[in-house]
């Protein structure tokens, strides 16, 4: 399968949001991906399904929706109702997993977890059938342009063994501080899907920095 590159919009520039979002399709860019913070389950703050629903209409990317807000299962059906095609949420904001991932599921979203930075693996064993995805935060969740946390790639190796092991499709998905540098080794442990804020938005042209991402995975 061939790495997907989905850019963070997090370090998008906000006020021209269409532009930044059409401007990665147009260099290459797979999903976008869309960081949904909610000022308590980590401390920024930044969009929602209104905001997502306008996204919806500018571009035919898959939308791949970061949820880092406590108890998603409340509000799952807002995202899909403003067209997330993959929702992803974090164990340490529910005590109801799997019922939030039942959530996402009924309506033919695909449904993924998000593992902090000190959030064992364990936790997902008991989903992990029920996943289309995880994805292992390669940073603490909050902020784009952060430093790479390195046992982010045992973390995937594990995980991509254990996928194996169990023949399942499900994707790996990394998010925080991918460069061209430190994609490298994730994409080597096995991530599938690459996200990348800073590393793509924070310079031109942006064709350059997805190739260079690409380059950097082989
Ligand atoms: C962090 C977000 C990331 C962030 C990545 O909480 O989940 O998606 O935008 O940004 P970079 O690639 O700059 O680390
Ligand atoms: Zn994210």
């Amino acid at each position: 399968m061939n790495m997907i590159i989905a850019p963070s919009i997090l370090s998008a520039d906000f006020s021209r949001l269409k532009d930044e979002i059409q401007a990665v399709e147009a260099a290459g860019a797979d999903w976008i991906h869309v960081d949904v913070m909610d000022g308590h389950f980590v401390p920024n703050l930044t969009l929602g399904p209104p905001v997502i629903s306008c996204i919806r209409k500018i571009t035919n990317l898959p939308l791949d929706v970061h949820l880092m807000i406590q108890n998603p299962e409340q509000t799952i059906e807002h995202y899909q109702d403003a067209g997330a095609d993959w929702i992803s949420v974090h164990p340490e904001s529910t005590p109801h997993l799997h019922r939030a991932l039942g959530l996402i599921k009924k309506r033919g979203t695909k449904a993924s977890v998000s593992l902090n930075p000190a959030t064992s693996l364990e936790s997902v064993w008991p989903v992990l059938d029920e996943l289309d995805m995880v994805l292992i935060m390669s940073v603490n969740p909050g902020f784009g342009g952060q430093q790479f946390i390195p046992s982010s790639v045992q973390k995937i190796k594990n995980l991509s063994q254990t996928i194996q092991e169990k023949k399942l499709a499900t994707l790996i998905e990394v998010d925080g501080g991918i460069n061209q540098q430190t994609i490298t080794d994730v994409v080597k442990a096995g991530a599938n899907v690459v996200v990348a804020g800073s590393a793509i938005f924070n310079q031109q042209p942006y064709q350059k920095n997805i190739e260079g991402l690409r380059n950097g995975a082989v």
